[in-house]
């Protein structure tokens, strides 16, 4: 019998649901809140407001597109943390609510362990999957680390940043330089344009695999602010420099510990998930990596990247496997430990 499991991802400001058949994608919906653009960031009570009126068409839609029946369902699989826990309490509730209606289990999931484990999302262009074990640096807007992969269990930190997240600088960077919110893509895009060594901004490299990016977010406004005394158009007149150069600094920080920590470890296969992930010079940067390392580079498809439920049910599945079910007592962690 095939296995099919409904995936729920509300930790941020995405409401998601997807469908997974035997480890292959049906359907991934994604419903992301335009809401907190005008605010420059995510506002926790608006997201909760927003997941709260879109869950139940998102799920609706993504059964609906899978070609599936509620009934063919075997499991629920939800994010449970970490995240702002309004908004994960409407996944986990909606989530009980449904598996005590159709009586079926629930399976909890990390979200972190959910963007890694995007990998194994089968569809017609993923179609080769990590074998362990793998080092995968993993970039979100909350999180930087790098986790050495052993098993669908078994995930070991090896690396983290000691204060910012990759995304967060991109994120506050873009947005004292007036761009929209998430300022990662923006930046990207902007990127494409502009001369990646015009500026020098500072790179800080912490001791062993952690990370750090607050120096650089420092470096940054204090850069812009010299030059604006100068130039009140400063940034407008080399934006896509200032973010070429950015984005560069960015990503030589992430692809030089990945490159020790590959090395360190004697790893043969080295993978890049989270929101960061979609940033296109990271992907090449990764992929020139491995190239160069002769190691198997795993960069996800562009839409397992942010945040997606394809991810969250495809870690489900694997716990399905093994009948690791939750509780139907569990509450959502905003700091759920890794
Ligand atoms: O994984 P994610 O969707 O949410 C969290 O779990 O945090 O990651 C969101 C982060 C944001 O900081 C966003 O700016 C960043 O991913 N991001 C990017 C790009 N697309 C999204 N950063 C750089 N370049 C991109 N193309
Ligand atoms: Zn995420």
């Amino acid at each position: 019998m095939s296995v099919i499991i409904l995936g729920i991802e509300s930790s941020c400001d995405d409401t998601s649901a997807a469908v997974i058949r035997d480890g292959h994608l049906l359907s991934n919906l994604i419903s992301t809140q335009q809401v907190h653009e005008e605010y420059g960031g995510v506002v926790p009570e608006l997201a909760s407001r927003a997941h709260q009126a879109n869950i139940v068409p998102v799920v609706d839609m993504a059964i609906k597109q899978a070609g599936i029946k509620l009934g063919d369902i075997l499991a629920i699989a939800f994010t449970r943390g970490p995240g702002l826990l309004g908004s994960l309490l409407v996944g986990t509730s909606f989530a009980k609510g449904l598996a005590i209606a159709q009586n079926i289990p629930l399976i909890e999931v990390n979200h972190l362990h959910g963007h890694i484990l995007s990998h194994f999302i089968l569809t017609s262009n993923q179609t080769q999957v990590p074998g362990f074990p793998f080092l995968c640096l993993l970039v979100s807007g909350g999180h930087t680390q790098l986790v050495l992969v052993n098993n669908f269990d078994d995930m070991q930190i090896i690396g983290k940043t000691i204060d910012d997240a990759a995304g967060e600088a991109f994120d506050k960077c873009a947005k004292v330089m007036g761009l929209g919110y998430p300022g990662g893509p923006e930046v990207d895009k902007l990127s494409a344009l502009g001369n990646p060594t015009a500026f020098r901004f500072a790179k800080p490299l912490p001791h062993g695999l952690d990370f750090s990016f607050s120096g650089l977010k420092t470096s940054f406004l204090y850069f812009l602010r010299d030059n604006l005394e100068k130039d009140p158009n400063f940034i407008e007149n080399r934006k896509y420099d200032l973010c070429a150069s950015l984005q560069h600094t960015i990503v030589t920080i992430l692809i030089d510990k990945l490159g020790t920590a590959a090395r360190k470890l004697g790893v043969k296969e080295i993978a890049l998930a989270g929101g960061v992930a979609a940033n296109s010079g990271l992907r090449d940067a990764v992929m020139r990596l491995g190239k160069k390392r002769g190691l198997r580079t795993f960069i996800p498809e562009l839409k397992f990247t942010t945040d997606n439920a394809a991810m969250i049910a495809i870690a489900g599945y694997y716990k399905f496997k093994k009948n690791e079910f939750a509780d139907h007592s569990l509450t959502p962690q905003a700091r759920l430990p890794f």
